[in-house]
């Protein structure tokens, strides 16, 4: 791969903040549905990114007006846009790292599983031209249900003979995100010191936010921690609701999914330590894919970390997720097994 030199880049003294090395790989970056309410605000920062080299922007409509608006912006990265399906396969010809956001949101009333029908084949067709064109992409999947899209996506590469499961990521950073900034809130803490781990999946009660790890610590009450949890649960539909009917979460999502993707692109390049909770085969339960802390690392993931101590409130959380999680699942794969 080429390697530029940080003193030849024109942005060296952003370049050099995130880098013990002093060469910045070139990394390409692709985003499936780039044109959409995450995609934009998504492409809009990780042009903002000085990891990222090369920024396809792939969207089935509108596409040539968010490249051209993006492309304006002047950081490193050189903004190519991709309008049809024909131009699929050069948006992801040689691609680090491809972040899919494609697909239908919630509206109101609606739960992230009555979105499957859709993007499950959105996902699907997405994931089969991946395979073909970038198979060692880390893929970040965005589109929703997270908790049976990744199996999709699992099953697809498994047929294609590129599964990779250090490559396959569910996001689910906004739920960390979120879990963070309703913490700080009430523990009275600084919202840029919080740390907390959130495992299972990412949709209801299988999202389970580990408050008794939170840091810096506090001493909060059960109700609290409850009241926490569950908001942090419903944080989607609480967007969802106050959007009412425009679509879901996407400028806080668009967010999450660039600090994910900053992480995976800082773990390509062998930055150490990066740690961020994600959706991925796992066998921290008995669950084929689960949500936990994982470190990045050049391959992807490097270690699926484990839950450490659980509070009994947390334990029951947990205990409580797992048939629906479960099912979700095996939802997805029995919708690839039957469509492939
Ligand atoms: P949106 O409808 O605003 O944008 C979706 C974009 O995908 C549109 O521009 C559309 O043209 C494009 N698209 C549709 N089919 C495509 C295909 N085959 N190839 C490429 N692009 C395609 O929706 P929004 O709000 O951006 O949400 C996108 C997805 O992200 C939804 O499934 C939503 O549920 C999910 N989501 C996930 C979150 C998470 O935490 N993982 C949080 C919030 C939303």
């Amino acid at each position: 791969r080429f390697i530029k030199s940080l003193t030849t880049s024109p942005s060296s003294h952003i370049v050099r903040r995130g880098y013990a090395s002093e060469a910045v790989p070139e990394r390409k970056v692709t985003v499936l549905g780039a044109a959409g309410g995450i995609g934009q605000p998504l492409s809009l920062l990780m042009k903002l990114n000085p990891l990222v080299s090369n920024l396809a922007l792939y969207d089935i409509a509108n596409t040539p007006g968010v490249a051209a608006d993006v492309s304006h912006i002047n950081t490193r990265s050189e903004v190519v846009g991709y309008a049809s399906d024909a131009e699929l396969g050069k948006a992801l010809e040689g691609a680090d790292v491809v972040i899919i956001p494609a697909g239908v949101p919630r509206k109101p009333g609606m739960t992230r599983d009555d979105l499957f029908n859709i993007n499950a084949g959105i996902v699907k067709g997405l994931c089969e031209a991946i395979a073909k064109h970038c198979p060692n992409a880390l893929v970040n999947m965005i589109s929703n249900p997270v908790n049976s899209t990744v199996p999709i996506a699992a099953e697809v590469f498994k047929k294609a003979g590129t599964y990779d499961p250090k490559r396959l990521f569910g996001v689910t950073t906004l739920d960390v995100v979120r879990a963070k900034t309703f913490y700080a809130g009430k523990a009275m803490v600084p919202v840029a010191e919080v740390n907390v781990p959130v495992v299972g999946g990412h949709a209801g009660i299988t999202i389970l936010p580990l408050f008794s790890q939170a840091t810096p610590k506090a001493n909060l009450s059960d109700e609290v921690i409850t009241a926490l949890t569950k908001r942090t649960q419903d944080g989607g539909t609480e967007v969802v609701e106050a959007k009412a009917g425009k679509g879901s979460a996407t400028l806080s999502m668009a967010y999450a999914g660039a600090i994910f993707a900053d992480a995976c692109l800082k773990g390509l390049n062998g930055v150490p330590d990066v740690i961020e909770c994600s959706f991925v085969q796992s066998t921290v339960t008995e669950l084929p894919f689960f949500a936990s802390r994982v470190r990045l690392g050049k391959n992807g993931v490097e270690e699926v970390l484990g839950l450490g101590p659980l509070s009994d409130f947390e334990k029951e959380g947990l205990e409580k997720l797992k048939p629906e999680l479960k099912s979700s699942i095996e939802k997805g794969i029995k919708f690839a097994t039957h469509y492939l």
